[in-house]
């Protein structure tokens, strides 16, 4: 089992975390001291691409416990996907037949949900898809999207959160011809690394402490320390002078302003949905949780950089004063992992002047509006999932909140009515970004996208088509993607209808 609250709660007040205190997120040290601590070989999780059967891509996953040793001496009990901690990176074509083989080997239900993906929805792996302890559910579906970083992770309803940052997340890449023939760097592992992003905090014992205040639940969990893909103070060695990095939110409640410390250019080639029609050059980027990037980075021997959150943007910040401070408290900048370039060497990878032009939609063809109002009561309200819904209501398995006759598209207006900012995301579809409080959005969130920062009193339009798939019963979500915020009820459910 997964550790109750009430051990939780008996370790809130054992506070830090002896000797690695100075170097949590709670302050920044010195560039140059940092670096020494940042020395753990970035882990890389195993590819899994299954295997073929009568014309289907079969992968085998299953869901279980494991112990990881983040910090050398202090194990953590966590939960994984055919390992300790997280999943393997699944990796599939454009056009396959997937067929993904899910066991659920802890003592609780869990679920798998394919984020991002265009699928049935019974096999979306929502709240309803549960998979019960030593029972296996099987997601099969063909892969129609184009070459993308996707991801997966648990979606059980009131335990998303906790289950989540025990670990039940991984990658899922889509390949296809048109991204293999530009060249890039594309060498898994070698010029082309993943990078899950977690924040987590630990008790005295290193064991997870999640949830243990009324703060986590509101503001959503924030951890005290970086991991990347599994791996605390994480060090990469550099191969290749143009390297690729696929960035994936995987927190559950924290936001990243990205940069490098020596604020080096780089270019962002793919957004949530696959590619952008061209790289767009940047120094820094936000993404909030759920969300994904792919960056490409140019190296020089003998460079030793910091990956760092820096400060959020301070935009529509019009919230009442409490939490303005609350925020701010969360949001100093710290270092998230090291770039080691010391042997870096030419590589086969090119940045190309164009890449992909991702699908888009014409106003004029959208056939409805939606409206959809993000709503959080402070105070007495948030205890107990009371203040977190969607157009007043809290998420009820139940009760269908919306009809989207398939095929047609659609403008969804999200409109956040609360303090701060929440990341919208909707399944079986990738949407475009028509504007934030009526202006475009920048280049880099133009490309298709599932999961859309809305920030304090924003109201941001985004346009869609709700293709393939039609089931009178079964129906998908849309939720933010602050996992307390989820599983307090700020998710609500569509059905796509023939
Ligand atoms: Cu990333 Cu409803 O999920
Ligand atoms: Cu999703
Ligand atoms: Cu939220």
């Amino acid at each position: 089992m997964f550790a109750s609250r009430r051990r939780f709660l008996k370790a809130a007040g054992a506070g830090g975390f002896g000797l690695l205190t100075p170097l949590s997120l709670a302050g920044i040290v010195a560039a140059d001291e940092s670096a020494s601590w940042f020395k753990n070989p970035l882990r890389l999780p195993p590819v899994q691409d299954g295997q073929i059967h009568d014309d289907e891509r079969v992968i085998d996953l299953s869901l279980g416990y494991g112990t990881s040793e983040f910090f050398g001496d202090r194990p953590t009990p966590t939960a994984g996907i055919n390992g300790a901690y997280l999943g393997p990176v699944i990796r599939v074509r454009q056009g396959d037949k997937v067929k993904l083989k899910v066991t659920n080997r802890l003592s609780e239900p869990s679920t798998l949900h394919w984020h991002g993906l265009n699928l049935p929805a019974i096999m979306d792996g929502g709240p309803h898809q549960v998979i019960h302890p030593g029972k296996t559910w099987t997601s099969a579906f063909k892969i129609r999207q184009g070459a993308s970083t996707q991801w997966y992770h648990s979606h059980m309803y009131h335990r998303t959160g906790i289950q989540v940052y025990y670990g039940l997340a991984g990658l899922f890449y889509i390949d296809d011809p048109r991204s293999d023939a530009l060249n890039l760097p594309s060498e898994y592992g070698v010029d082309d690394i993943p990078l899950v992003l977690q924040d987590r905090s630990f008790n005295e014992d290193g064991s997870f402490r999640y949830a243990s205040s009324m703060h986590d639940r509101m503001m959503g969990m924030m951890g005290q320390f970086m991991l990347v893909n599994g791996t605390a103070f994480a060090r990469l060695q550099v191969q290749k002078k143009l390297t690729r990095l696929r960035l994936l939110n995987g927190s559950n409640a924290r936001i990243y302003n990205l940069e490098f410390a020596d604020r080096r250019e780089f270019q962002q080639i793919a957004t949530d949905g696959g590619l952008l029609q061209q790289p767009v050059s940047m120094r820094s980027i936000v993404l909030s949780p759920g969300e994904r990037a792919e960056i490409l980075i140019e190296f020089s021997a003998g460079d030793d950089v910091m990956l760092r959150h820096k400060s959020l943007p301070r935009r529509n910040s019009s919230g009442p004063p409490m939490m303005g401070n609350m925020m701010a408290a969360n949001d100093r900048p710290f270092d998230i992992m090291r770039f080691d370039a010391a042997q870096v060497k030419p590589g086969p990878g090119r940045l190309p002047a164009t890449l992909v032009a991702p699908r888009d939609w014409a106003v004029a063809d959208a056939v409805r509006r939606r409206q959809f109002t993000l709503n959080m009561r402070m105070g007495m309200g948030m205890m107990r999932g009371g203040g977190f819904g969607i157009n007043g209501r809290p998420m009820d398995m139940k009760r269908i909140d919306a009809r989207v006759p398939l095929g047609d598209i659609e403008i969804w207006e999200i409109f956040n009515a609360s303090p701060m900012a929440h990341p919208f995301h909707i399944h079986d579809t990738q949407f475009r970004i028509l504007d934030r409080d009526g202006r475009p959005p920048h280049a880099g969130e133009q490309g298709l996208k599932d999961t859309v920062l809305v920030y304090s009193r924003e109201k941001v339009r985004i346009i869609t088509q709700f293709e393939n798939y039609a089931d009178a019963s079964a129906p998908y979500m849309f939720h933010c993607h602050i996992l307390e915020h989820e599983d307090a009820g700020m998710m609500g459910q569509f059905l796509v209808v023939a």
